[in-house]
């Protein structure tokens, strides 16, 4: 391992209050961190993109949970805030500090090629989580870990489209607005191209594309904002569950009856995650549809990859994480994309 005598480093002070639900767990920046040579631990720099959703706080704490010395690492934890800015800013400090590994969890794909050639020159692997980075030289990243976003987005069409032709609903009549994630993320990228290309493919009128930050307040103000201005919406594609949770308010508020009776007047709203709570509550109760799953428990799989580097190895480039549909729906038990069946997990009570 290779480390510098002792380097004591003031870091800026960040605090991430984990959770949006006000979880009790909080994260936080290190503000000092001093790596010393005989340690005998790996460090580890962890530039996590920022707290926005429960998935995110829940994808903290898997890490911070598994890169511990009694496995053998230090783990250096920043909070981008959602700014790439300040990301860049987290990997340079943590090549100043001579990190063994550094993993980025992205914002967004693009504008990576300069901070991940200063890693590869200062000769620190770089592991992705979670999202991807689009750059010319694939080398610059050692390998990713996360879930197929894609995938997510063309089974949550699938079962629309399953939902719907149970129904008889004509393609026509499918009213479809997407709140968005981050745009730019891999999330965002994977789960609009899904639902996009199944619009066109069925002929559903996608009538708008609004990013909702993957935050549940953007969620709010966004469906509080399409409700100006459309009124026959009969289909809410959330890209995560905190939107949705937002979405369901400014629906209710509305005076509108969030539920899959798009027949009869009801508004229907999909969503992405699984993570937390109050969704997983709506999905029972119908409130939300369908959730697909994107699971967030990645700590023990980028430590195996942090561990099979340590040894010498080559882990595979890109592992993708099986991931299930939720719904309490009964109309759709399975749907079928590129040629693979997938079982709907029923979560009603
Ligand atoms: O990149 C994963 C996505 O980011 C999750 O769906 C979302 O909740 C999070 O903020």
């Amino acid at each position: 391992m290779k480390k510098v005598a002792t380097i004591a480093i003031a870091l800026l002070l960040g605090v991430a209050i984990i959770a949006s639900c006000g979880s009790s767990n909080a994260v936080e920046d290190e503000g000092t961190k001093e790596i010393t040579e005989d340690s005998g631990l790996i460090t580890v720099g962890f530039s996590q993109l920022g707290a926005e959703s429960d998935w995110r706080s829940a994808n903290t704490i898997s890490m911070q949970s598994s890169f511990v010395p009694e496995e053998g690492y230090s783990l250096i934890y920043k909070n981008g805030q959602q700014k790439q800015t300040n990301q860049i800013t987290a990997i340079r400090t943590f090549i100043q500090q001579e990190v063994d590994y550094i993993v980025l969890a992205p914002v967004t794909e693009s504008g990576w090629d300069s901070v991940l050639s200063e890693a590869r020159d200062a000769g620190i692997p770089v592991i992705l989580v979670d999202r991807r980075v689009d750059v010319a030289d694939k080398s610059l990243y050692s390998c990713w870990v996360g879930s197929d976003f894609e995938l997510e987005g063309k089974k949550m069409a699938a079962w629309i489209d399953s939902y719907t032709k149970s129904i008889n609903m004509a393609p026509s009549d499918v009213h479809i607005v997407n709140i968005q994630g981050t745009i730019g993320s891999t999330a965002q990228i994977g789960r609009s191209r899904g639902l996009a290309n199944a619009a066109r493919e069925h002929g559903w009128d996608l009538m708008a594309e609004v990013s909702g930050e993957f935050t549940e307040t953007k969620g709010y103000e966004v469906m509080a904002a399409l409700l100006e201005r459309f009124d026959n919406i009969n289909i809410v594609y959330c890209e995560n569950d905190n939107e949705a949770i937002g979405a369901i308010d400014a629906l209710e508020e509305a005076g509108k009856k969030v539920g899959s009776d798009i027949r009869n007047g009801e508004i229907m709203v999909v969503s992405f995650d699984g993570v937390n709570k109050e969704a997983l509550d709506y999905a029972k109760e119908g409130k939300i549809s369908c959730i697909a799953e994107c699971n967030p428990l990645h700590g023990p799989r980028v430590k195996a990859l942090v561990d099979a580097l340590v040894k010498g190895e080559t882990p595979d480039k890109f592992n993708y994480v099986d991931e299930k549909l939720f719904s309490s729906n009964e109309k759709v038990t399975e749907v079928l994309v590129d040629g693979v069946t997938y079982k709907v997990q029923d979560i009603g009570n």
